[in-house]
């Protein structure tokens, strides 16, 4: 019933009032138009029922830098939103998991996301605090900073910063 994407030129009205609705503000809207100019490295999905878009999720660019002074690159989840008429059948699922495969071919290192727990675990994200990383922007809620690893041998378990695409902090 639903097909996932990638976003055309044509799609960008479509995807703010995505936005708009599900968030009930424009905030989220607009940064994806600032990240659409300012970060053309992005991987941005649109879920399509017949010709209607119904759904949009964005990957960027983020980093965690340890205290060590060594760096790494992974990706931001940010933001994901479903029309409210179209929330519960599925479709943030299957924009969630399409980006997760595209994300395992480019084989890059991990994901971020900030956001709901009971959500987010069931992709296998994890608290990143787990591996002693945190977020410039968890507050005091730590559980809903989360972390998706892509090359779980490969990652190093010491402490870190989480840092998204510039952007995100003029968002927060
Ligand atoms: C969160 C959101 C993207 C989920 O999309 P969706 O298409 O409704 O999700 P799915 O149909 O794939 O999954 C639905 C499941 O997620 C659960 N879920 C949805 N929102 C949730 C939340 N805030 N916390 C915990 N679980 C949530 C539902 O209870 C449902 O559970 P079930 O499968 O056990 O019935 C959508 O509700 C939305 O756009 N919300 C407003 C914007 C928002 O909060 N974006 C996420 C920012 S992190």
């Amino acid at each position: 019933m639903f097909q996932i994407r990638q976003e055309t030129v044509q799609d960008n009205t479509a995807i703010r009032q995505i936005h708009e609705r599900a968030f009930g503000q424009s905030a989220e809207a607009d940064l994806v138009d600032r990240l659409r100019i300012s970060c053309p490295d992005q991987i941005s999905l649109v879920a399509v029922a017949g010709d209607q878009l119904v759904g949009h999720i964005l990957f960027t660019p983020a980093k965690i830098e340890y205290t060590d002074g060594s760096k790494v690159s992974g990706i931001g989840l940010a933001p994901l939103a479903v029309l409210p008429e179209f929330q519960g059948k599925g479709v943030g699922s299957l924009l969630i998991q399409a980006g997760l495969d595209q994300l395992h071919e480019l084989k890059q290192s991990f994901v971020i996301v900030l956001g709901h727990p009971g959500y987010y675990s069931r992709f296998g994200f994890e608290p990143a605090y787990r591996y002693q990383i945190s977020c410039e922007f968890t507050g005091e809620n730590r559980e809903a900073f989360m972390i998706y690893l892509l090359n779980h041998p490969a990652f190093q378990a010491k402490e870190g910063v989480a840092r998204y695409h510039p952007d995100f902090s003029a968002f927060a």
